[in-house]
């Protein structure tokens, strides 16, 4: 067997997740920025086993054992040392190289990017000499700060990358890294001029692409890199590794449109933003950040081009929802997107507003399918079922698929069947349980449990005959549903609910009925209190 490439167990070494490794055989149970569990190489009762996935390696306060991935996979799985590469690599996709022509091309690899970020050192020093390039990200509302930390830069215009690399960079490497296009008869140009730049930077920190956007009007208004060995539009994010700088593992990534989303976003405290790159979401990217954090949000604006991202985001990726993963969309009003709206409304404003208005995958699936097609009787809600179950059919199997599947049937109206059915066949002592009654009162906690923002509106007393809300509501109010109350409330079948204007109103007509209902009630009081005490005709 030939030596692996040093570069290639570099890359092995990177790429893999120590936290995920390790934690697919000790239980991991995350402290603070670490990991810790009982140690798996001496005997113990309290853990002493730390994990630290900023500098990717295991250490035990208990015994001493020590080391990286590779190490502990020796340890753990008594693996050689190429075995556990390869055991590595193989849960990367990767294959091993063994050709000499695999290191030439792993020792290029290298060699180009050194090129771009010695091409990124050049349009970060063009920056601060540029009064127009700072006078734009000012009036973005840009600090100093903010463009040292995405590394932003300035290409001139006019052709002067070349010479400015000089014998640093050959014209050949400018033009496989995309710097420079070369004309047919031999003629070569900046493909960057009279642009902000953006550069593109791997989960590691090599830049490996670029994008520039035009000060003041021009077309288009956003370059990017074109495909080189390095850049690989449907791979990269943009902001990721900016973000993992920040936090390691967050609990959540939101996926925003564009490079000026995910750095006003981060500007104003919300680092885990990243973007795709100009193109739709691929299911490598997905994999990528689904190895970050397991909740991903997409992000997008709530007008019709948003809403088709977001449809072919979700069916991109069903097949990565395996259990434990979740994905939420959450859409911003008309004409914001999520540099303005972060701007307007700050960083509570806008994770208040993820928090609120992200919506689970399955809503949206039943919702996207409802606004393609309105229709609620029985033949349209057959049809809509079953576009979505052929949907869920992508998912990987388990208890999410099922779930969805199950929530996918309530919308539809099929929940009382197969419920029973259930109960039956899972033994007598289940079905004895009674089904959950249906209430005015779950109906309005159901609306309210889907759309956050509703409960405002069941606040004012005089919402509520005699100034009380019901008792569920008042938990509700009180933060103190019961699992029996959400359970209820969950079973409610709400034909639409996902939309929140449909829920609005729905709420709407809900109170209006109970309002006349108590009145009316209230009505026949008086009377009957009139007729049974009313007082003797004066003399
Ligand atoms: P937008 O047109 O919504 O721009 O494109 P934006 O991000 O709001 O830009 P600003 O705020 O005017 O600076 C969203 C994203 O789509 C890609 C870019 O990644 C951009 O950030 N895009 C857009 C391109 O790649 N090329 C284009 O010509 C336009
Ligand atoms: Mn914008």
């Amino acid at each position: 067997m030939s030596r692996i490439p040093e570069a290639f167990v570099e890359e092995v070494v990177s790429r893999s997740d120590i936290v995920e490794v390790i934690g697919a055989r000790v239980p991991l149970k995350k402290k603070g920025k670490e990991f810790a569990a009982c140690c798996p190489f001496h005997q113990e009762k309290t853990p002493s086993f730390y994990v630290t996935p900023d500098k990717q390696f295991y250490h035990c306060f208990g015994c001493g054992a020590h080391g990286n991935v590779v190490g502990f996979l020796m340890e753990f799985d008594h693996l050689d040392f190429p075995s556990a590469i390869e055991h590595l690599a193989g849960r990367l996709g990767l294959e091993i190289p063994r050709e000499k022509g695999d290191q030439e091309k792993l020792d290029r690899i290298g060699r180009l990017r050194q090129v771009t970020a010695m091409a990124s050192d050049w349009f970060r020093g063009n920056l601060k000499q540029s009064s127009e390039a700072i006078d734009f990200l000012k009036q973005r509302g840009l600090t100093g700060e903010t463009a040292a930390r995405f590394a932003l830069g300035f290409a001139p215009a006019g052709n002067h990358l070349e010479a400015a690399m000089g014998s640093r960079a050959k014209p050949e490497e400018l033009v496989a890294t995309g710097l420079l296009i070369q004309r047919d008869n031999g003629d070569r140009y900046d493909r960057f001029r009279g642009r902000v730049i953006f550069p593109i930077r791997d989960p590691r920190g090599h830049v490996i692409g670029f994008g520039g956007r035009v000060i003041g009007p021009g077309e288009p208004k956003y370059l990017n890199s074109p495909e080189t060995e390095l850049f690989h539009k449907g791979y990269g994010v943009y902001g990721l590794y900016e973000s993992r700088q920040v936090d390691q593992r967050p609990d959540q990534l939101i996926v925003v449109e564009g490079y000026m989303d995910v750095i006003l976003l981060a500007q104003n405290g919300v680092a885990h933003a990243v973007a795709t790159l100009g193109t739709a979401t691929t299911a490598e990217q997905l994999d990528l950040l689904y190895r970050q954090t397991e909740r991903i949000v997409f992000c997008f604006d709530g007008d019709a081009a948003g809403r088709r991202a977001a449809v072919k985001a979700l069916s991109v990726a069903l097949p990565l929802m395996q259990d434990g993963r979740d994905l939420r969309f959450a859409f911003l009003p008309e004409g914001e997107d999520p540099d303005s709206f972060v701007r307007a409304h700050g960083q509570t404003g806008f994770n208040r507003f993820v928090e609120q208005e992200a919506m689970g995958f399955d809503r949206f699936l039943t919702l996207h399918l409802d606004e393609a097609a309105p229709g609620d009787d029985t033949a349209a809600r057959a049809r809509k079922n079953k576009q979505a179950h052929q949907l869920i059919e992508r998912m990987p199997p388990g208890s999410l698929k099922r779930l969805t599947a199950r929530q996918v049937d309530r919308h539809h109206g099929l929940f009382g069947r197969p419920f029973r059915e259930e109960q039956q066949a899972t033994g007598p002592t289940a079905a004895k349980r009674p089904p959950p009654a249906r209430s005015e009162e779950h109906a309005i906690l159901r609306l309210a449990l889907t759309h956050p923002r509703l409960t405002d509106r069941l606040r004012p007393a005089e919402v509520w005959h005699g100034g009380q809300p019901p008792v569920v509501i008042q938990r509700l109010l009180d933060d103190s549903l019961t699992a029996e109350d959400r359970q209820i409330a969950e079973a409610q079948n709400l034909v639409g609910i996902e939309n929140a204007e449909i829920a609005a109103n729905m709420l709407g007509d809900i109170l209006a009925k109970r309002r006349q209902r108590e009145a009316l009630a209230e009505k026949k009081r008086q009377q009957r209190a009139n007729l049974a005490g009313s007082p003797p005709p004066r003399d």
